[in-house]
């Protein structure tokens, strides 16, 4: 088992590991959880959960082949910053991971990653990448949601018509048209996304809006490759929908000596 905070406030309740600042619980008071977590996944060390909001940090997927799929954040142990509640209603947890010899040996900068999480009637989520080497360096990363949904058949994405976007499954370049539905397998990079993207489900609206990044993951593993996930059930396909706000692919960021960068995602 791995170590976690739980908050709970008048307004919402939460539960973040520090193993991957990894938050695998958010539900606002009376409500069903927003985020999808899987029965049989494992809470064990140097393994990511599989729901809630994996941090992939410092590459997307193989955006950097030199690194573990997704980066190494996920599964390295953050340092527990503080907790505040800012009133009855709203209650902020920091978690930071520093560089170590063991990440210099996989990626050799120096850096500070914050996770600062904002828990109230909506999760609010910055990631802030501090470049503490005297080298430029490049990240891709994401904010890895995955949302719970009645069935996937009920679930539409409606915000992303009209986006370029690249197929990963074919290595195609398209252009989405119309809101997207789940009837096969999905794993595709949005980009040149702005504004507000709806995850309408049968009795519920999720929004999400995404600062500092302009490219979207939305990604369903649907039949086949449920079944050759770890620490999922063959039928979890049904259950979620991750929508991932990110920089992938060329929304790569360049981050000099002294330099930040904030992804935030507010989702309610
Ligand atoms: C998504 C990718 O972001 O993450 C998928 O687009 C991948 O291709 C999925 O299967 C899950 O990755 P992992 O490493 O958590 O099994």
């Amino acid at each position: 088992m791995i170590d976690f905070i739980e908050v709970n406030n008048n307004s919402a309740s939460a539960k973040i590991a520090f193993q991957g600042a990894h938050i695998f619980h958010y539900a606002r008071k009376g409500e069903k959880p927003l985020l999808w977590l899987s029965e049989i996944s494992d809470f064990e060390k140097g393994k990511a959960i599989r729901g809630g909001v994996p941090v992939c940090w410092p590459s997307f997927g193989m955006n950097n082949p030199d690194l573990p799929q997704h980066g190494f954040a996920r599964t390295a142990l953050f340092e527990h910053q503080s907790t505040k509640e800012l009133d009855a209603n709203t209650t902020e947890v920091i978690l930071i991971l520093k560089h170590s010899q063991e990440t210099l040996s996989l990626w050799p900068y120096k850096f500070e990653l914050e996770l600062k999480v904002t828990v109230s009637d909506k999760l609010t989520i910055e990631l802030t990448t501090t470049n503490l080497d005297d080298k430029t360096f490049k990240i891709t990363q994401a904010l890895h949601t995955y949302f719970s949904v009645s069935h996937i058949s009920d679930a539409k994405i409606k915000g992303l018509d009209k986006k370029p976007y690249l197929d990963a499954l074919t290595n195609e370049k398209l252009v989405q048209s119309e809101d997207i539905i789940f009837e096969k397998e999905v794993d595709r990079v949005y980009q040149e996304v702005e504004a507000e993207i709806l995850l309408s489900d049968k009795d519920r609206t999720i929004h999400i809006n995404n600062e500092g990044s302009s490219s979207v993951v939305v990604w369903n593993p649907w039949i086949e490759k449920a079944k050759r996930m770890s620490a999922m059930r063959d039928e979890a396909y049904n259950d979620f929908v991750c929508i991932e706000s990110a920089n992938a692919y060329e929304d790569f960021k360049l981050i000099d000596p002294r330099g930040t960068h904030t992804l935030k995602a507010t989702i309610y």
